[in-house]
């Protein structure tokens, strides 16, 4: 357990102090990074016709009810990417975000099927976003791990096609995840495709609870055996598991500003993670889908602090859990604790 000491412990966190502590980004999906300015150059070079006539337009489609009305604009928008180079682009642009936030680490999403379901090969979009990666790295000094997702609305089947089409590539990714529709599709769906997963030594998360029930949360827990619960919001349904999670230290990567938009909660103001952050649980603070959702890291905290009262001895635990929770080496981790605990003594 780490002690953080902060200053003036009851002071709402302000726009500067949530930049400068140091954070780790676990919940974001590539795909979902995708800003429309980048979709419609993308569009033009791959000469593809768009289904919006202007960036205005796009956004005024981008008006969700729930997960699904948005999944649907967000695989048809993913459309455009095509070559190593728009891969490559789309992961650096998140990557600047990053950088200009104080994001130091981060554990990006991305959703193969989308792409070799359009033809696209497997190497292509690995090798255009790994190679954003190692340059984040190099210029930016932001680290990072890929995690592989695979889509639950789609069979075990094209799981495990899609595991064999990653194992030449093994070495760019840290961890395998779940997502896309979440309700009618549970973990144990994909039990197997996860055990040769974690055979091969790769780390497993899954989106649970963020649409479905607490029992999603706890197959994810033990049947696939996951290191974190993407979302999770919904273990607020139940003590047994919120007592649960606290007990076991099961990290929750949470998506504010996402679970709004798609209508988990009607405003901000219900969302629960700092009842969840008070209650002992390893909350952490995402962006999930930034383009589609109005906002990158630094949008999230601060709409925390807007509809929450968010202090910032809370933002200085988030951050901390954030880098805790993450597949970092505990070396990294150790140092980027530092880091924190020099921004927060400031
Ligand atoms: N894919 C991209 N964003 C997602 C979300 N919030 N839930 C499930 N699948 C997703
Ligand atoms: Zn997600």
């Amino acid at each position: 357990m780490t002690v953080l000491s902060v200053a003036q412990g009851n002071d709402i966190a302000t726009t500067d102090f949530l930049r400068a502590l140091p954070k780790a980004e676990l919940h974001l999906h590539l795909e979902g990074s995708l800003e429309p300015e980048l979709m419609f150059k993308l569009a033009a070079r791959n000469q593809i016709q768009l289904p919006y006539a202007s960036i205005d337009e796009v956004k005024k489609a981008y008006d969700f009810t729930n997960l699904q009305s948005f999944l649907d604009i967000y695989y048809q928008c993913a459309d455009v990417l095509r070559t190593e180079q728009d891969f490559y682009d789309l992961t650096w642009a998140y990557l600047e975000h990053c950088h200009a936030e104080g994001v130091v680490h981060i554990e990006p999403f991305f959703d193969p099927q989308t792409h070799t379901d359009r033809g696209i090969d497997m190497g292509v979009v690995v090798r255009g976003i790994s190679s954003a990666l190692h340059d984040g790295q190099q210029k930016l000094g932001i680290s990072s791990g890929l995690i592989l997702c695979f889509l639950r609305h789609l069979s075990e089947d094209a799981a495990f096609a899609t595991l064999e089409m990653a194992k030449p590539y093994l070495s760019h990714f840290v961890g395998v995840g779940l997502d896309s529709s979440e309700v009618g599709h549970p973990p144990e769906k994909f039990a197997r495709v996860f055990a040769a997963a974690r055979e091969l030594g790769l780390k497993a998360v899954a989106h649970a609870g963020e649409e479905g029930p607490v029992a999603y949360i706890e197959s994810a827990l033990d049947v696939l055996q996951v290191q974190r619960i993407d979302h999770g919001v919904r273990c607020t349904d139940s003590d047994a598991m919120m007592d649960r999670l606290a007990r076991e230290n099961m990290p929750l990567t949470v998506c504010p500003l996402s679970n709004t938009r798609l209508k988990v909660y009607q405003h901000m103001s219900e969302h629960p993670i700092l009842q969840l952050l008070d209650r002992g649980l390893c909350v952490t603070v995402n962006a999930d889908d930034p383009a589609f959702f109005g906002g990158y890291l630094l949008a999230n905290y601060q709409a925390l602090v807007e509809a929450l009262g968010m202090t910032r001895e809370q933002a200085a635990r988030l951050a901390a859990n954030s880098i805790q929770a993450s597949f970092a080496s505990d070396a990294a981790k150790a140092s980027m604790m530092k880091k924190l605990q020099q921004v927060i003594a400031a």
